[in-house]
Formats: structure tokens, sequence, C-alpha cells
């Protein structure tokens, strides 16, 4: 078969070991030629391709990025758009599509696919917030990225007897803070879940202060949300501009910065903020990523052979299967009750027993 790949949305460490999964099984197993399609969406409609063989993937399983480069290009938004991707499809002679992506991403896809085209989609995000698999790649290397950093920004804090204010990245969920949290021992938690309180926020901090421990560290997903009116964005998640993406998203970014100023003000407490942002995203996916990137390839490919087309590859349990697109695009996966009551198990409580993480 000849079959097109593409990555779209942004980028995410695995996209690369997803890639080479896919031409290796394809070619050694099925015989498949390939085409990569360089830029997303953008050289689909474009016409921009290169040949995937053995050579363009040699050495690239460890490499962070993507060697067809990314956009987050919406051809649903252009005119003509779908139609330009169909008909660069047709020219190549593809038969099938490997889209891996995001829920952008994919939204495009199952729109071609309801169009007639042949598409599997894999899902990719650092968020983890797709519905219908339990884990994306890409993830696991965010969460060991922030761990290390709170680990670094601890000693720091002890040091000066500061609040140190950690933000993450998580648009719509807060995986990367709850687990990063967790594993790096932070006090206090804030994810876009659970609009917070700056009162509660900064009490608990006083009180573990009043218990003789004189540095905290505050882990914050950068789309977390004020409850009380502290900016004039209250209630809504801080944004870094008005400007929004193909897809509708505003850049988020610099909640950090105001809660150590609110942190500050309320404690007393010196207070600092790290915003690790795109150094979440970039660099080598961990061992864990490899493998699970390389999973979700290997059933791809395997899902174009099987005609599972306006399928996405998910993981369930330990297991890869093959799910609607139309399932994981329903919502977004949000942190579940089970991860919060981990990350409440082990915070510093309150007086008020019905707090959970982000009070
Ligand atoms: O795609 C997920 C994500 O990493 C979000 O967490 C973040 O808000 C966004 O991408 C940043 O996008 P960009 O790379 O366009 O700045």
């Amino acid at each position: 078969m000849k079959v097109g790949v593409l990555t779209g949305g942004g980028d995410c460490p695995g996209l690369n070991a997803v890639i080479r999964a896919v031409v290796r099984k394809g070619s050694f197993h099925y015989q498949d030629e390939f085409v990569g399609f360089l830029e997303g969406w953008r050289g689909l409609m474009e016409n921009k391709s290169i040949v995937l063989d053995s050579a363009a993937i040699a050495g690239i399983l460890p490499r962070g990025g993507t060697i067809l480069r990314t956009s987050r290009t919406n051809p649903a938004k252009k005119q003509d758009g779908l139609d330009a991707c169909i008909a660069t499809l047709k020219a190549h002679g593809i038969e099938a599509l490997v889209a891996i992506g995001g829920d952008d991403t994919l939204s495009v896809a199952k729109k071609l696919s309801d169009r007639g085209v042949n598409v599997v989609g894999v899902p990719k995000t650092i968020d983890n917030d797709l519905a219908g698999t339990d884990y994306t790649f890409g993830f696991d290397t965010a969460v060991n990225i922030a761990t290390e950093a709170i680990d670094r920004v601890h000693t720091t804090a002890e040091a000066h007897n500061r609040v140190m204010v950690v933000e993450v990245m998580g648009r719509d969920a807060g995986w990367i803070a709850i687990h990063s949290g967790v594993a790096g021992g932070a006090d206090v938690i804030l994810i876009p879940e659970q609009p917070f309180d700056i009162d509660r926020v900064a009490d608990t901090i006083r009180q573990r202060h009043s218990r003789g421990r004189y540095f905290s560290i505050v882990v914050v997903a950068e789309g977390a949300k004020f409850s009380s009116d502290v900016n004039p964005q209250h209630g809504a998640p801080i944004l870094q501009d008005l400007g929004k993406d193909e897809f509708g998203h505003a850049r988020l970014g610099g909640i950090g910065n105001i809660l150590a100023r609110e942190i500050e003000k309320r404690t007393g407490f010196e207070t600092r903020t790290v915003v690790l942002g795109h150094i979440q995203r970039g660099g080598s996916p961990s061992a864990f990523d490899r493998v699970l990137a390389t999973r979700y390839g290997l059933q791809a490919i395997d899902m174009v052979h099987s005609g599972d087309f306006g399928c996405m590859a998910a993981l369930r349990g330990n297991k890869l299967i093959s799910i609607p697109l139309a399932d994981a695009l329903s919502k977004n996966r949000t942190v579940d009750q089970e991860m919060i009551k981990v990350a409440d198990g082990i915070l510093d409580r309150l007086v008020d027993e019905q707090e959970t993480v982000g009070t």
C-alpha cells in the first residue's frame, strides 16, 4: 500500500518514534511505501512532502520534535482546504493516511474520513487530555522534566526561605501538574479542573510555615483558574494575549507570576516563579514514551491493513486497541478522582475536611 503520514499540532517527545514504527513495520511486514507530508495539514494542503524510507527514519528514535515538522494549520478554516488535502492524496496515489496529533489534528482527520479518506489517527499531546486512551506519549517525558525542575527548585527554595511557584503546561487538564506535583513533593497543586481560592492557598502556606517549615512549593497548571476576583480575568484562564490559533485556542500563560504576587501579598513570604513552558515539550523522549510511541505506531499500521479507518489507536489498560475517532473527540479527559485522591492524601491539610487538591 502507499501510505501517507503527518504530524500536526504542538510537537511532543515520541513523535519520531511513532513515525519510525509505522514505517518499519509497514515496510518490513507489509511492503508498504510511505510519503511524509510536512508541517501538519499545511503540507497536505500545499503538497509539501518527502519520501519516508529507511534512510529518512534512520537514527530518529531518540530525537525530540518531528522529522515531518508540524503546524497548527486548520484546512477546515481555509477556502477549499479539505478539497486541497484530498487532491494531494490523490496526486500521490495515497491509499491510507496516518495522522498523528491531538484533538485539533484528529478533528480534521475525522472530517476527511467523513469525506471518504482512509484515515487512522494516533493520539498525541503532552497534556494527556485526549479521551478514549489512558495515556498519550510525550506525557511521561513532560512529567519527568517538570519533576526534575521541582526537585531543583526545592533546594533553592529551602536555601532562601522562599515560596516557589512552578507553572507547568496543561490547558484544560492538570495531568502534568498533578503527576509532577505528587512526584516532586509539592505543597500545593492547582489544576484547571478545580478553580482555587487564593486566600485558602495563602492559608495553607501560612499554616505550613507556622508548623516550622520555612519554604513551600506550589505547582500550577497554566490553565488553572482563580475562583475569586484577583484580576479582571477571574474565573477564566490567564491569557498571554488575546490572539487565537486556527483551532480557536488562546495562548495561555502568566498565572504563575500573578499567583506568586498574590501569595507574597497575603503571606509576606518572599515568592518567586519558574515557568517551564516549552522545555517540557523539547528534547529526547523518556524510555517509557519511546516504547509507548512505538506501540502506537505499530498499532496504527496494523489498523491501516485491517481497514480500521475513521479510527484511532488507543491504550486501554496495557493493551493497544482501535476506537472510533468520534469517541476520542467527544470530550476532554480531565484529571480523575483517583488521582485527585492521591494528591489530596499527601498534601498539607487545612482544618476544613472538605478540601481537595487545589485548595
Ligand atoms: O498542545 C498542548 C500544549 O503544550 C498546551 O499545554 C499549551 O497550552 C500549548 O500546547 C502551547 O502551544 P504552542 O506551542 O502553540 O505555544
